[in-house]
């Protein structure tokens, strides 16, 4: 089914403001009033976010994300009409946390988070990424559990030299980096798990969150992580502490038999897996970053075309 936006011509006033926002050249004026001139429309609101008498909408678009912990001030902020400053520090204060309080999280706070998410952009708009709660730690240890299985057998073929080798010869030497970098910090966190139950893969965290994306949409993975990067600040101003937790990713990667066991659909897969919860641990002060030196293009390429 298409979608168009729907425009009330006694409404609209001809300002035109709605046109240019509009990646699909949909709209256009004609004798006055805003009509739909084109069959194309990606529902991204942005008509209806443009237009000052609210004369479009845009069906299946929800101005109200119906946060339950959130007093959400409307009202667009312009380029520029934000302090950068408090921003920037927000950016800097989030933190992976690797150490949790044993308090439940609230699932209508990991409902708003996911929201949170869907604020990010989407390739062609399709926001065809998916959320999937573990609202509760026995959840997450089941996971765990999975992930743990999976963690077992591959350390039992890495330590093999025999299949190191016939990994190299048949699909590179991926098996071997793993044993030279994780094998042997896997190995330990296996053992600490089974014997007792000391969690180093979600650090004890309370809940977690998988973001997954829909295979087939046009940057599933870009989607995913994009949305995650908003859960991880959404939930800092939020009182929560996160942390990705990319081992879970890998093994969802390489064993489809976890998803299933999960009951997550057969088209989607997942890009990052969120642990979260009320944090432990206390900083005076923002971590550092290692220094990047950004290059220019006229530094590095061998040719520049310039056209006036
Ligand atoms: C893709 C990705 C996967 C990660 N996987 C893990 C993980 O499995 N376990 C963990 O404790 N931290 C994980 N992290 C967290 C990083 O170690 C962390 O972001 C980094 O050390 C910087 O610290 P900060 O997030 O506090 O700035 C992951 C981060 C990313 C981006």
């Amino acid at each position: 089914m298409t979608i168009l936006p729907r425009i009330n011509p006694e409404m609209c006033t001809g300002c035109g403001l709605c046109i240019p926002v509009c990646p699909d050249n949909t709209i256009a004026l004609i004798a006055g009033v805003v009509q739909v001139s084109g069959a194309r429309c990606m529902a991204c609101g942005h008509c209806q976010a443009a237009c000052p008498a609210m004369a479009i909408e845009v069906d299946g678009v929800c101005e109200d994300l119906g946060f339950s912990h959130i007093d959400e001030k409307t009202g667009w902020l312009a380029p520029g009409n934000i302090d950068a400053a408090e921003l920037v520090q927000l950016l800097r204060s989030r933190r992976s946390v690797r150490s949790y309080q044993q308090k439940p999280v609230p699932p209508s706070l990991l409902e708003d988070l996911v929201k949170i998410g869907t604020t990010a952009p989407s390739g062609t708009n399709s926001q065809a990424w998916t959320f999937t709660i573990l609202e509760n730690r026995s959840e997450v240890k089941l996971l765990g559990q999975l992930t743990a299985t999976f963690f077992h057998k591959l350390n039992k073929k890495a330590v093999n030299p025999l299949w190191r080798l016939a990994a190299r010869l048949f699909a590179g030497d991926s098996l071997g980096r793993y044993y030279r970098r994780h094998y042997q910090t896997v190995q330990k966190g296996l053992a600490d798990w089974d014997e007792r139950g000391e969690d180093h893969l979600f650090h004890g965290a309370p809940a977690a969150i998988l973001v997954g994306g829909r295979r087939g949409a046009s940057c599933p993975a870009e989607d995913a992580l994009l949305a995650s990067g908003n859960i991880l600040l959404g939930a800092h101003a939020l009182g929560l502490s996160t942390c990705l937790i990319g081992f879970v990713v890998e093994a969802m990667r390489h064993d489809s038999g976890m998803a299933r066991r999960l009951g997550l659909d057969p088209d989607e897969d997942i890009y990052a897996v969120i642990a979260v919860g009320y944090g432990a641990e206390i900083y005076q002060r923002p971590a550092g970053r290692k220094g990047v030196v950004p290059r220019y293009l006229k530094a590095v390429a061998r040719e520049i075309v310039t056209r006036g």
